[in-house]
């Protein structure tokens, strides 16, 4: 089956892809072709990924899914969440989004974090949610140099290493991206077999 992810970020490509058996072929945004700036413009992560995977069915017609990830710190009552990509501005600076998170949270003992992801899939016009959580800690300082995002100051709490020091399998196998695509991948094989 044919299945268009709403997305050109070549890492989230890549993490998918590791995550999908064969029977699906999956493309992204450029091999429509798409290069049109996705709206995103709803208060929650579950608007966001709906709002990117019905913007692309109903103009394509094609099946779809799209994702909307946060960073929910609880000192910050789950800030930056659904404005974890643009939380120190709109120029998206990794670099700066995670200095503001760690100015933030400066002297705070309670670091508790999670990331999370909500996953909107579209099969003939039928939308389908799937939520993946990893819970964890933000660190004092960034550490590793894999992964993107938010990567070196998040800590899973399955592990002593931050998601920057991990091999990308380690990453998949806890992360919420992984885990909410793991949810897709047993709905989509069960919609070939029933
Ligand atoms: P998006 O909705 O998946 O584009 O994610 C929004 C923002 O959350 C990204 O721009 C990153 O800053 C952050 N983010 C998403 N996924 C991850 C991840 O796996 N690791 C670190 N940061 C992430």
């Amino acid at each position: 089956m044919k299945l268009v992810f709403a997305t050109n970020n070549p890492h989230k490509l890549q993490e998918i892809k590791h995550l999908l058996n064969n029977s699906i072929e999956l493309l992204c945004l450029s091999d429509i072709p798409c290069d049109d700036e996705i709206p995103e413009n709803q208060e929650t992560l579950e608007g966001n990924a709906a709002e990117k995977s019905f913007y692309i069915f109903d103009k394509y017609g094609l099946n779809c899914f799209a994702d909307d990830t946060g960073l929910e710190i609880e000192a910050l009552n789950g800030e930056p969440g659904v404005y974890s990509a643009r939380y120190a501005g709109k120029e998206r600076d990794s670099g700066k989004n995670m200095d503001l998170v760690l100015e933030k949270l400066s002297g705070t003992k309670n670091r508790k974090a999670r990331f999370r992801t909500v996953i909107s899939l579209i099969i003939d016009g039928h939308e389908t949610q799937f939520e993946g959580i990893v819970d964890g800690e933000i660190l004092e300082e960034k550490r590793g140099q894999t992964g993107f995002g938010y990567d070196p100051i998040f800590r899973p709490e399955e592990s002593t290493s931050s998601f920057a020091e991990m091999t990308l399998e380690e990453k998949n196998k806890i992360s919420h991206r992984g885990r909410a695509v793991q949810k897709l991948v047993e709905y989509l094989n069960h919609l070939k077999t029933d």
